[in-house]
């Protein structure tokens, strides 16, 4: 008999955690203005609401917290940092930032102006918000396949060619200052791009003179599935696999708080020293001095480690198997969910379950409160609240998808925990012809209202 699969650890550290009654959610959620971020954090039993900053340092990490390096400038973090970055990315330059949206903010001050226009495959709501902020615009190329949550595509995260051109011939060339790439796709479901893709992107880019930039927060994920999926990449480690990628941009932003593992941080990094020279200016700015950039050394130590572990096959198995079988159990209860499954989360396909709730009522909100109220289980809304507002007309953006997006951390939750979820949204799923009612806005912020939006139940 072959041996069953387990994960590539073994726990040191446990944390509590509690459950409640559904009495007590109810009170909660309400009291909450029925969003999910509102409520705290003991009032969650299991906490799917982001794998971002969420996760377990391991011990090795731990470790190297002791070994920081707190000095202002040119800290001995700040050399190691510098050192995992080169030798997993191939950057020369890197300026540390304390999470991905600075990285963006600081980078995007550089490069976006008014007017601009920047492609790339369905932007993360941050760089978005970085995008329009600015008054410039996003384009969305992404493969048609990857808003068909049934068709079974390998990379739904890929750029479609001829979208990215016609952006690339109808833009004039000065508006464009670069094509951005998310690896894995975090918008359309952690969904990996090719490596074929990303080679094609550099080519177009190159004929039309333009930079590419990967938003890498998930790069790992995306180099697994490249290895388990495409031809040629069988036999490449994940760093192999890795190296070839960024070998076809030229520079990143980075939320570290996702494949590097550690609770906070991030990086811009790049080949070019004139933007890394424009890039510190912004900095020193917004973030701190270009050997710190709004990190504590010991954070950037734990960074440098979390960057290789995070890059160990092993440790990319055991995550991304766990999301599979979260996704097996959903299957066995016929609910539907974004497939093949993403390497970060679970993007339940909310309109499927609840086809009759008006789209103007929030409906992956709406499923999203259920399930927070029939086990204390929070995911996130990927859906018409996180879309905002067109930024000229002010009208509601309906995206085509609507998600209710369970994100798993890394190394915290165990498969028991994965039973407790599937087995809660099924009794959700069986009582779905009883909600017919969603949610209206009482409350929103000019920009990214999601995370403080306030709502009332209809
Ligand atoms: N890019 C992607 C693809 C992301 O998923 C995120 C964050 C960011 C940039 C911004 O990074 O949070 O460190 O400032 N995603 C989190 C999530 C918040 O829940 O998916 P940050």
């Amino acid at each position: 008999m072959n041996l069953p699969f387990a994960e590539s650890y073994k726990i040191k550290m446990v944390e509590p955690i509690k459950r409640s009654t559904r009495e007590e959610r109810e009170r909660w959620i309400k009291e909450a203005k029925y969003n999910l971020f509102n409520l705290r954090s003991d009032q969650v039993y299991i906490d799917l609401l982001t794998d971002s900053g969420t996760g377990a340092m391991s011990d090795r990490q731990w470790s190297q917290m002791m070994l920081g390096d707190e000095s202002y400038a040119g800290a001995s973090s700040y050399f190691k940092m510098k050192s995992a970055i080169q030798k997993i990315f191939g950057y020369e330059y890197f300026l540390p930032t304390h999470q991905g949206r600075a990285a963006e903010n600081v980078l995007f001050s550089v490069l976006v102006k008014e007017g601009d226009v920047v492609p790339g495959n369905s932007h993360f709501d941050t760089t978005k918000g970085h995008i329009e902020y600015r008054k410039a615009k996003a384009v969305d190329c992404t493969i048609d396949e990857a808003f068909d949550t049934e068709l079974l595509h390998p990379y739904k995260g890929n750029v479609d060619l001829n979208k990215l051109e016609t952006v690339l011939k109808s833009v004039p060339s000065e508006k464009i200052p670069f094509i951005i790439i998310t690896v894995t796709c975090n918008s359309s479901g952690g969904q990996p791009v090719s490596m074929e893709n990303l080679k094609a992107i550099r080519k177009m880019a190159d004929q039309y003179g333009k930079m590419v930039i990967y938003d890498a927060a998930r790069f790992a994920e995306n180099a697994y599935f490249i290895k388990m999926r495409e031809k040629g990449y069988e036999n490449k480690t994940i760093k192999e696999i890795v190296a070839e990628m960024f070998s076809y941009a030229d520079a990143m932003t980075m939320s570290s708080k996702k494949d590097a593992i550690v609770n906070m941080g991030g990086f811009i990094a790049m080949h070019n020293e004139e933007l890394f020279h424009k890039a510190s200016v912004f900095n020193i700015m917004f973030e701190g001095y270009i050997t710190y950039g709004g990190m504590s050394g010991r954070d950037m130590n734990a960074l440098a480690q979390g960057l290789d572990e995070g890059t160990e096959f092993e440790t990319l198995e055991t995550r991304i198997k766990q999301v599979e079988y979260l996704g097996g159990r959903l299957e066995e209860f016929g609910i539907p969910f974004q497939k093949p499954v993403g390497g970060h989360a679970i993007f339940v396909d909310a309109k499927k379950i609840l086809p009759n709730l008006p789209k103007e009522q929030f409906i992956a909100q709406t499923l999203g409160i259920e399930l927070y109220i029939e086990a204390g289980i929070r995911g996130v809304e990927i859906g018409t609240l996180l879309a905002d507002r067109d930024p000229v007309s002010r009208e509601n953006r309906y995206p085509a998808l609507e998600f209710l997006r369970l994100a798993i951390p890394r190394r915290v939750y165990t498969n028991n925990h994965m039973d407790v979820v599937a087995v809660a949204l099924k009794n959700v799923f069986d009582k779905r012809a009883e909600i017919t009612k969603g949610y209206e806005i009482i409350y929103e912020a000019p920009i990214m209202r999601h995370f403080t939006v306030e709502l009332k139940k209809i």
